[in-house]
């Protein structure tokens, strides 16, 4: 274990330091190359060589410096890997955080690294790749874009605010029914709108810099969202279940926000439902 012990040392560096300059390259370049893709879960639930790669070199280059530290990786998970998250010092990363969009060329892309200890995230780093924006955020030390302070919206009405949400890749016509069902009661309060980046991790650091009010989505997972939640917290802003309890991390239901008036009112309008959750057994094979 690392001096400090505990993960504390990884928790003290600078967390955009986490992202390597050859990480950003390779997103970069493999956006001008014909990418390869691939399924997982579902027929529009996508992955690509690139992060694949990507997950990898960040493993590889925390993994020099924390030999004893665990990870959550998008990719491993979808290889087999476990996604259970322990007290132990563990690093959560999503290597492209809108692989549609990246598959797309649509311009929101993310590499997103989440640290913790005790399950609760300490460091969080959201590198939107065509922005050149770097999100970072220590548990008690603020919220920062490219080294400026992050505050969110201080606007308290719904009526004014813009809220994010996502599509998901479930296509379960009762989950489309409720993610419909929620829309239409938040579009209609009236909001002044309704926006998504297509990853889960530039809504959360949108929420952070004050540019929209609140994001909720459930479907996504805990790599998606471990860092961009931290940036909301550290930015001023809260983030809770969409039922208005307690945060879940592997819950795979979120709903971050400026404040608890916006949020509450969003709780009223969401049409919830539950997910198999990040760390549920694998199902039984008959
Ligand atoms: C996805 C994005 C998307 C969200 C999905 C996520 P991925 O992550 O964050 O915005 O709607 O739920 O799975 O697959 O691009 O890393």
């Amino acid at each position: 274990m690392e001096a400090g012990g505990r993960g504390t040392a990884a928790a003290e560096e600078e967390p955009g330091s986490t992202i390597k300059a050859d990480h950003k390259q390779v997103v970069r370049e493999a956006l001008s190359d014909d990418r390869k893709v691939m399924t997982k879960s579902s027929a529009v639930d996508l992955v690509t060589q690139t992060d694949q790669k990507v997950e990898k070199l960040i493993i590889q280059s925390v993994k020099e410096k924390f030999p004893q530290h665990r990870f959550i990786g998008e990719e491993s998970v979808a290889a087999g890997e476990p996604s259970i998250l322990t007290d132990d010092p563990t690093w959560i990363i999503d290597p492209i955080d809108g692989t549609t969009n990246f598959v797309h060329a649509f311009p929101f892309v993310a590499i997103s690294i989440g640290f913790t200890i005790n399950k609760r995230v300490e460091v969080g780093v959201v590198y939107s790749c065509l922005e050149d924006k770097m999100f970072t955020a220590r548990r008690g030390g603020g919220a920062f874009c490219n080294g400026e302070p992050l505050q969110v919206s201080d606007q308290t009405d719904v009526h004014r605010s813009i809220i994010a949400t996502e599509f998901g890749s479930n296509r379960d016509p009762e989950v489309v029914d409720k993610i419909f069902s929620s829309l239409r009661n938040i579009l209609s309060l009236p909001v002044h709108g309704v926006r998504g980046a297509g990853t889960a991790a530039v809504n959360l650091s949108l929420v952070a810099s004050g540019c929209v009010e609140a994001y909720y989505e459930m479907g996504m997972h805990v790599w998606d969202i471990a860092a961009g939640s931290l940036l909301v917290l550290e930015a001023g802003g809260i983030v809770m279940d969409v039922d208005g309890g307690d945060a879940d991390l592997m819950s795979r239901r979120i709903l971050a926000a400026n404040n608890r008036s916006v949020a509450l009112r969003l709780v009223e309008q969401i049409a919830p439902y539950r997910p198999d959750r990040d760390d549920a057994p694998p199902a039984a094979c008959d």
